[in-house]
């Protein structure tokens, strides 16, 4: 593998608490009094919904589900490969599905099928970094915390090739400069 040169920083790590506490201040607003799922996609969500849950003092449940589009490459392959289903019933149950970033639409429409099959109270998506430009399916996002430019980003959760999940702030890969 060669090793790409990093890192520009695009959101640093404050910017991405701030980002956090907002979306989590919306999340308490509308779900205080549900006791909901909220369901991280597995593995890029994993330190967003720490963080998130973490800015969250009501009751709730956590949840995960796997799936896998990328491979190797910075380009969905298009084809989402369900590594882990669901294992907790969700009929009648308020669900959120936690998402770190969302770019063609593909993983996030597929899991928003799976789980809509199984009859949830409601069904909502919160993701961080929204990458509208290179959408293929109309996703309803109903808690975006940045919008963010067509660059693969990595970082705080996200991966090139599973590396770099442990950087702080959200960076781009400096043979992409914005
Ligand atoms: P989508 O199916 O194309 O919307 O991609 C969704 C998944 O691909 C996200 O949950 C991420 O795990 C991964 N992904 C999308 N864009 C990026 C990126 O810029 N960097 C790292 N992973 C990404
Ligand atoms: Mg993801």
């Amino acid at each position: 593998m060669t090793e790409p040169t990093i890192t520009c920083v695009l959101y640093t790590r404050q910017q991405i608490e701030t980002t956090v506490k907002k979306l989590a201040s919306e999340i308490t607003h509308d779900y205080a009094h549900k006791n909901p799922l909220l369901v991280g996609i597995l593995k890029g969500s994993f330190m967003f919904m720490a963080d998130l849950v973490r800015n969250l003092s009501f009751p709730l449940e956590i949840e995960f589900v796997r799936v896998s589009s990328y491979g190797k490459n910075k380009q969905s392959s298009g084809k989402i490969a369900v590594m882990q289903g669901i294992r907790t019933r969700i009929k009648d149950r308020h669900v959120l599905v936690v998402e770190d970033i969302i770019d063609s639409g593909l993983s996030v429409n597929y899991v928003l099928e799976s789980l809509h099959r199984k009859k949830p109270a409601s069904l909502k998506v919160c993701c961080l970094l929204d990458k509208p430009a290179r959408r293929q399916v109309n996703v309803p996002i109903d808690y975006t915390g940045l919008t963010v430019p067509d660059k693969f980003l990595i970082g705080y959760g996200l991966d090139w090739a599973e590396q770099y999940r442990y950087l702080p702030d959200i960076c781009y890969l400096e043979d992409e400069k914005p």
